[in-house]
Parts: C-alpha cells; structure tokens; sequence
C-alpha cells in the first residue's frame, strides 16, 4: 500500500467501488481503502438481498439536498440505462418489480462481483479491513496513514458514506475529514426510517404488523404506497419515504381512502343503511384497522343513523388523518442519512471541493438523498463515475 497513486478512495461501498472500477480502467493508480474486511456490506444486504440496484425513473426532482439542481448533472451523465448496460455485460439477469425499481433476479451478490471485477480490471489496489490514522495534505499530495503504512496522492475522494446502521461499519467519517478541510456540513438526519408514535396516537402501535394502502404526506410531499404499523409506530414504504421530508414538531397526513371519491359515505348512506363505518372501511384494509378507526371517529352504528354533517365529518378525517410522530427510530434503522456533506461546496460536475483542489466526496456522504426504490444506489454509481472523470 504504501506508495505514490494518482487517487486513493475511502471507502469500497457502492460510490467508492465504481470510482475506483472508472478511474482505474482511464489509467488512474487507484487505492481503495475500507475499514471493513468484506467491501460493499449495503450492497449485499440491499433490496432484501436482491439489490434495487437504479431506478428507471432516477430524476433530479426524486432527491432532497439543499441545491436541488445539484444532482442533475452527474445524474443525466451516468443514467439508469448506463448501470443497466454494465449489468447486462456481465450477463446478471435482472427484472423491475414495481415504480421503475430494477433488482437481480438472482442474489446482490453478481452485483458486487461485478464491481470487484471492473475494479481488478482497472487494476485497483484495493485493500480490505484497514483503518484510516491519519490525514493531512502537504506541498499538492494528500497523505494517509492506514494499517501502520503511509500512502500519497494528488487527490482523495471521501465514499465512506453516513452513519445510517452504525452495527454494517457505518460511520461519520467523510464529515468529520470534510469539516477538517473547511468544507460545510448540512445537518445530517436518519432518513428512509420508520417514525415513533406515544401519547395518544400510541394505541395504532396495538395493530403492529397491520399494513394498509394509504398516502402519507408531509408539506408538499405525498407517497402512495403501503404504511405499515409497528410496537414503535409507523413504518412501510410510504412512511419510509416521507420520513425524509419529515422535521421533528410537523405533522404527517395519512389518506386511509385514497380511492373514495367526495360524498362516499352520503352515497353508501343511501344505497346501504344498515352498513357500518367499519364494514365499508374493511373493504380496503385490515379489519383491525378498520375497526380502530371506526372506534376513534366515534361512529360505530349503521350508517342510515348518522347525520349526513357526521358522515361528512368521518370522510374529511379519513382522508386526512394527522398524525404527530415523536420521533424516528434512528440510524440503527435508517436505510440512508439526508445531509452531510454541503453541495455548495462542491463541483456538480467533478464532485471537487471547490476550495480545497483534489480533495472529492461522492455518494451517501454527499447531501444528496434519494426515495427508497434504487435512488440511492443511482447517486452513488453517477456521482463515483462524475469524479472518476476528474481523477
Ligand atoms: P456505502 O455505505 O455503501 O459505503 C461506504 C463504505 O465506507 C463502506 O464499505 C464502509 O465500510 C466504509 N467506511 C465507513 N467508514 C469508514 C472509515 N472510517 N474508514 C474506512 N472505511 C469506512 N439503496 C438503493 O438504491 N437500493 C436498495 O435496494 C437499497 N437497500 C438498502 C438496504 C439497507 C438495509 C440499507 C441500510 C441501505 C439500502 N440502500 C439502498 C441505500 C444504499 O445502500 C446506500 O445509499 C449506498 O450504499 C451508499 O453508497 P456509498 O458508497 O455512499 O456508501
């Protein structure tokens, strides 16, 4: 390891790994470090084991970071369709399951072998279950000390992503050498991850495992999908996915009838009077769902015995339930961190540290943050291939 390279990379995750495969193969001496043994863990583990490796879908618009219009330019220069391409070279069979998510129909595994080979043919050093012990820059060359050796390079490309599930060797890292250098932070937050509910909201928590079809909104936000109760509170993909909009004191709004037009519960009034709240609601969901809400709007008998100002009352609740979660469950069980490190002080092209020549930070680190559904994976393979082009 030790030695003179043109680039040394920190972190052999999902940006690292394809910086390092594209600056290798253009000719760059690359070292890739990792403290962990086995390199790409959220890989492995990713998709439920079969990786929900892009999006078809993978636009600007789908990421939260203070610029937005950062991502657009590394985004429309490494697509979807180009990771796509390198997955079919390599002969992985892949499907899309649902929303433009494209997965391997076999395991994650093919996909980190894939980058392992692209990196062997770029001729990457990459070496495995070493610890960064220091960090400086002197005279253009960045030094690391790393496993008891010393290696330098004219740049250092920070991958080692964020904090989110600390137990994989997850770790804030690449902010803390950020802020060393001068760069700014954007606080960083668990995103993609369940929210808490207590006080009197804690008794939805009694349906744990209960799972419905809803719209969870936050501000402008809204995500059709599943929303899932939990011991803790809320969870399912469309929590999951509003959880990143979501700042600790708002509101979220849950839609439990996204399908019912206006005036429903007049017009089942009117076809079916002896029906109940609860027997229409568990057309679309659980019974025990149906039930709690039915008990909590407080309209338990038949339909034909309400006042229509009580039905009307019941569909606007349904519609727009609030909840006000206490909090998240925290990067023990956030799939990705939103924030980090600031884009105002990067390159939207090269990743580049504007004020800080040589010095890169790509994927997970970056405030760039993806919705759930091979986003994040997209940001990390197009902002490593942006910097391999600067290396
Ligand atoms: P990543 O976390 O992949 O890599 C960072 C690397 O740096 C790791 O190898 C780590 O060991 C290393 N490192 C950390 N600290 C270090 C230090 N101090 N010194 C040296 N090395 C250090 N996304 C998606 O698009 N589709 C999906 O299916 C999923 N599924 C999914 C499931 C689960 C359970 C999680 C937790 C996350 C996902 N994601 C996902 C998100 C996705 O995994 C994530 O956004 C990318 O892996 C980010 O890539 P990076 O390379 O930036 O970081």
């Amino acid at each position: 390891m030790t030695g003179t390279h043109d680039a040394i990379i920190l972190g052999a995750g999902a940006a690292g790994l394809m910086c390092a495969a594209v600056a290798g193969q253009r000719g760059r001496r690359v070292l890739l470090i990792d403290h962990n043994r086995t390199p790409g863990a959220k890989i492995l583990i990713s998709g439920g084991g079969r990786c929900n490796f892009t999006n078809i879908g993978a636009v600007p618009e789908r990421y939260l970071s203070e610029n937005p219009h950062f991502a657009r330019s590394a985004l429309s220069r490494y697509t979807p369709r180009d990771f796509l391409d390198l997955v079919e070279r390599h002969g992985i069979a892949w499907h899309e399951k649902t929303l433009g998510q494209l997965f391997c129909d076999g395991s994650a595994r093919q996909i980190l072998a894939m980058l392992l080979d692209e990196c062997a043919k770029g001729g990457v050093d990459l070496r495995g279950g070493v610890s960064v012990t220091a960090i400086d820059h002197a005279d253009g060359l960045y030094r690391v000390e790393a496993g008891g050796a010393v290696a330098r390079a004219p740049a250092l490309v920070l991958a080692t992503g964020g904090p989110s599930i600390p137990k994989m060797g997850a770790t804030g890292f690449a902010h803390d050498v950020a802020k060393r250098f001068g760069l700014k932070l954007v606080q960083p937050r668990p995103a993609l991850v369940p929210l808490t509910l207590s006080g009197g909201e804690a008794l939805f928590t009694t349906l744990s495992g209960v799972a419905s079809n809803v719209v969870a909104r936050c501000g402008k936000a809204a995500f059709r999908e599943a929303a899932l109760f939990t011991h803790k509170g809320l969870s399912g993909p469309a929590i999951l996915q509003i959880s990143s909009y979501w700042r600790h004191g708002e509101g979220i709004a849950i839609d439990y009838a996204p399908d019912r037009p206006a005036g429903w519960l007049l017009d089942a009034k009117a076809a079916s009077p002896r029906t109940s709240l609860k027997r229409l609601l568990a057309e679309d969901m659980p019974e025990r769902l149906a039930a709690t809400l039915a008990t909590q709007i407080g309209l338990e008998g038949e339909l034909g015995q309400t006042t229509d100002k009580a039905l009307r009352a019941a569909a606007q609740r349904l519609k727009d339930w609030r909840f006000h979660p206490t909090g998240t469950e925290g990067y023990a069980k956030a799939e990705v961190t939103a924030g980090g490190i600031a884009t105002a002080g990067l390159s939207s092209k090269t990743m580049e540290a504007q004020r800080v020549p040589g010095l890169f930070a790509i994927g997970e680190a970056v405030d760039v943050t993806g919705w759930l559904g091979g986003y994040n994976f997209q940001w990390a393979w197009a902002s490593g291939w942006a910097a391999a082009q600067a290396l």
